[in-house]
């Protein structure tokens, strides 16, 4: 590596031993102060998912796991254990309902507990369960680097090691799913390689998970980066400025429909009018195998108003927020689109490149055939 990356943050912090301390890093702070919250309880996770301190599909599902352990231990030697474990993991995924990892996560967890023999025992294997789940997502998004960095080195050589420049829109990166991201994993692989990458970050209105977050840690990993606004990938488009768009999901079918940020599907119309390559980077936990339609059939989140009448930043004495909407104008917020399997050009999982088509992701995924 010829470059100095300071990535000596994790979204998670799952202490060691027995009885380890849980920590999330506050994403509601960045980028502008660095502070780690304690999860003490199932409330605890619940309210991080809930409230966003935590999210991205991937990490969603790493502190509902933890919640699942956090509930054990709060539960453990009652009688109504299994009870009290059921209801729980509906706490947790009634949090947020658009990310599948999560009831992924809460089911794994509650299938795996179902083995143990009694309630101490379940717990252990909570716990255990919840490192396993970081683990694997950790080796997944590494090879989803691999597996996309061979599209990077592609259009790299065919552009004479020009710039590729590389469009994203929310943030799917090692603050969404440890430990490399998803969306950004082949760019860090790129930029490992000396790949000479830039890429444009959309702002991702209303939360600014873009610009408050990828830019962030883009700039960490010492990766060329330029913040635009929502509306500006179309334009940047048909002038010839974006070689590749690269984005994570939340919920993709086995169909290859993907549920991602608000606004994904925009991108991915102007790319397809464009002709540039839309590629959609996901670990296996991120399919819904169950669905084929996404338009109809996924939950599509709806948050707050204040998040579009508002916008909150950063001043010295801290966070705030100024409205942006006259008082009496209706707002709308909804968390995510479907982006139509016809207009993604593949998909990049930790098994490899497949197309967003039924049969060439069972070929990867045969188990779920
Ligand atoms: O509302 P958020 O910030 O949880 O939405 C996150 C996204 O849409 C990400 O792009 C997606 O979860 C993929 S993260 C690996």
């Amino acid at each position: 590596m010829n470059y100095k990356n300071d990535i000596n943050y994790l979204a998670m912090r799952l202490g060691p031993g027995d009885d380890p301390e849980i920590e999330v890093l506050d994403q509601r702070k960045l980028p502008f102060r660095l502070e780690y919250l304690k999860l003490s309880g199932l409330a605890d996770a619940a309210t991080a998912i809930s409230d966003m301190i935590v999210r991205g599909a991937g990490l969603i599902g790493n502190v509902a796991a933890a919640g699942m352990y956090l509930a054990a231990k709060e539960y453990a030697g009652r009688d109504d254990f299994d009870g009290r474990m059921l209801h729980a993991g509906n706490v947790l995924k009634a949090t947020r309902p658009t990310a599948v990892n999560l009831s992924w996560a809460v089911n794994r967890i509650m299938k795996e507990m179902s083995k143990g023999n009694g309630t101490e025992d379940k717990m252990a294997v909570a716990l255990e369960m919840v490192r396993k789940i970081l683990l694997e997502d950790d080796k997944m998004t590494r090879s989803i680097g691999q597996y996309g960095l061979e599209i990077i080195r592609e259009i790299s050589r065919r552009k004479k090691g020009e710039t590729v420049n590389i469009l994203t829109h929310c943030n799917a990166g090692r603050l969404a799913i440890l430990d490399r991201g998803t969306a950004t994993a082949p760019v860090y692989a790129a930029r490992d390689e000396g790949i000479d990458v830039h890429v444009w970050v959309d702002e991702t209105r209303p939360r600014n998970q873009g610009a408050r977050l990828t830019a962030w840690e883009l700039g960490k990993y010492d990766v060329r980066h330029t913040v635009i606004p929502d509306n500006t990938g179309g334009h940047l488009m048909q002038h010839g400025l974006v070689d590749l768009v690269i984005v994570g999901t939340d919920r993709t079918t086995r169909t290859g429909d993907v549920a991602n940020k608000i606004g994904t599907y925009l991108k991915a119309l102007a790319a397809h009018d464009n002709g540039i390559p839309f590629y959609v980077a996901l670990p296996s936990s991120s399919f819904d195998w169950a669905i084929r339609d996404g338009i109809k059939e996924i939950e599509i989140e709806e948050r707050n108003g204040s998040e579009v009448g508002s916008i909150s930043g950063w001043h010295e004495d801290g966070e705030v927020a100024v409205r942006l909407v006259p008082e009496n104008s209706p707002v709308k917020n909804y968390g995510f689109d479907v982006t139509p399997a016809r207009l993604v050009t593949g998909l990049i999982t930790e098994r490899g490149v497949c197309k967003a088509e039924e049969n060439d992701i069972l070929d990867l995924f045969p188990e779920h055939k």
